[in-house]
């Protein structure tokens, strides 16, 4: 367990993109034009997370729960998700940026889970900074599928401990996020990232995320850099 310490810049920012529907409806425009104003304002965060030598971005793209939306916004959402991707790949591949993905890819389709597991493979050795994209992505799933991972591999209950379980997470490797921002007002944590979230510190923010800027990413950061972190201890 870590020390009770402050560390100025989170290591590990998580973000659950909320509220691109809220902006497109406030401005008398479909949906689906919030989803796009959406992927700009992905750009921004992570030119922003570069900036401030953050070392690992996550954002919630896509959660389980969205596939119960109407099939015309599940398509909207892929067709955008695979656009960024190949408008996007070769930018972040030259400044140093590492892709990951989190989540059950294999329902976007075979075509699409094999693009990202090609973005992958080509940016494995970037170091700048490593952004995970949740896709598909609910943390209860993710948790059972892990035990189930851990039972497959032999692990005897008596073996199973906090560290080698989170070996068995999509995120392993993945330091915890330091820091979940929230956009859109919601102050909810939404089946995100729920093993790995256990000390985060958390910001909410009523700007809706299309409106997401690097001022707006600079002043979570300012925020977290006046906490102080326990870790469960006693102040130090
Ligand atoms: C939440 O807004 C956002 C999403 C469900 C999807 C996030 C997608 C993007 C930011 C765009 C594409 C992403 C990438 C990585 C290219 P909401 O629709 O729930 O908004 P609402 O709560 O206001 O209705």
């Amino acid at each position: 367990m870590a020390d009770a310490v402050s560390h100025s810049v989170p290591s590990h920012v998580a973000i659950i993109m909320d509220g691109n529907g809220r902006w497109a409806a406030a401005k008398g425009l479909p949906r689906v034009a919030g989803h796009r104003e959406g992927a700009k304002a992905v750009r921004r965060a992570i030119e922003a997370a570069v900036n401030h030598n953050v070392r690992y971005l996550t954002l919630f793209a896509f959660s389980s729960e969205n596939w119960q939306r109407p099939v015309s916004e599940v398509q909207d959402l892929t067709f955008l998700l695979k656009h960024y991707l190949r408008s996007e790949l070769a930018e972040l591949h030259a400044e140093g940026v590492q892709l990951k993905v989190i989540g059950e890819r294999e329902r976007f389709g075979e075509a699409l889970a094999q693009e990202l597991e090609a973005a992958e493979r080509l940016t494995a050795n970037n170091k700048r900074l490593t952004l995970v994209l949740a896709l598909s992505y609910g943390g209860r799933a993710e948790i059972v599928a892990a035990v189930r991972r851990a039972i497959a591999a032999g692990v005897k209950p008596d073996e199973l401990t906090e560290q080698n379980f989170a070996n068995f997470l999509f995120t392993a490797g993945i330091p915890e996020p330091d820091l979940l921002i929230r956009t859109s007002g919601e102050q909810r944590v939404s089946n995100f990232l729920l093993w790995q979230l256990a000390y985060a510190e958390i910001w909410f923010t009523k700007v809706l995320w299309p409106d997401f800027c690097g001022r707006d990413f600079a002043d979570a950061l300012e925020d977290y850099a006046s906490r102080e972190r326990r870790f469960g201890a006693r102040p130090v």
